[in-house]
C-alpha cells in the first residue's frame, strides 16, 4: 500500500509544547511525519535554523516515523520533492482560522495534489504561540511547561549568555573535583 507522507512546516522559533502534542498526533495518522522548519531570510530569529533543527531533533527522536528537515522557497515545491501529499498545520482558536485557510487555498491553487490537513493541539496549549514565547521569555517571565526543559534553557542562555559562561565553569569545576 502507498506510504503516505506529510510535512508539518514551520518557523519553530522555538519549538513549544504545542507544537510537539501536535506532531505526535500526526506521527499516528502519517506513516511519514517530515517537520520542515523554514529558512526564512527575511525575519530575524531568535534562533539559527542550525539551533532549531537540533532542538527539533532531540526533542522528536522518540517518534521513529518522525524526521527533522530544512527548507527554502515554496512549501509546495519542497512538499514535492519529499514525496509528500499531505501538508499537517495546527489550529488553536478561530483567529487561526482565517489565516490558515487563505494559506491552505492558495497552496492548494499552487499544487493540487497536496492536502492540508488541521488538527487541533491539546486545549491546554490553545493560547501557546513561539511569539509568546519569545516576548515573555524576553521579558522575564516564566514559560515553565510552554516549551520543553531543555528549550527554557536554551532561551535563558541565549537572552542573558553569561549564564552559559557560569554554566560552564561550573560543570568545569565539577569535572576537576
Ligand atoms: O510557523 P509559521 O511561521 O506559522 O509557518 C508559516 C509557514 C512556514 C508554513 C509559511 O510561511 C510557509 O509555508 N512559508 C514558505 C513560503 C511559501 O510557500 N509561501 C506561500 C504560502 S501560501
Amino acid at each position: 500500500m502507498k506510504k503516505v507522507i506529510a510535512i508539518y512546516p514551520g518557523s519553530f522559533d522555538p519549538l513549544t509544547n504545542g507544537h510537539l502534542d501536535l506532531i505526535q498526533r500526526g506521527s499516528k495518522i502519517f506513516d511519514e511525519l517530515v517537520v520542515a522548519i523554514l529558512r526564512n531570510p527575511e525575519k530575524d530569529p531568535l534562533f539559527s535554523l542550525g539551533d532549531r533543527r537540533e532542538m527539533m531533533e532531540a526533542m522528536t527522536e522518540r517518534w521513529k516515523n518522525v524526521r527533522v528537515d530544512t527548507f527554502e522557497g515554496l512549501m509546495v515545491d519542497y512538499a514535492v520533492k519529499v514525496n509528500a501529499t499531505a501538508v499537517l498545520r495546527g489550529i488553536r482558536a478561530i483567529s487561526d482560522y482565517e489565516y490558515e485557510l487563505q494559506m491552505a487555498l492558495m497552496n492548494r491553487k499552487l499544487e493540487p495534489r497536496l492536502e492540508t490537513v488541521f488538527m487541533m493541539p491539546a486545549e491546554t496549549y490553545s493560547y501557546l504561540s513561539s511569539r509568546l514565547v519569545r516576548e515573555i521569555a524576553q521579558l522575564g517571565g516564566s514559560i515553565k511547561g510552554l516549551v520543553p526543559e531543555s528549550v527554557e534553557q536554551r532561551l535563558q542562555e541565549k537572552l542573558d549568555p553569561s549564564l552559559r559562561f557560569q554554566q560552564s565553569t561550573e560543570t568545569r569545576r565539577r569535572k576537576k573535583s
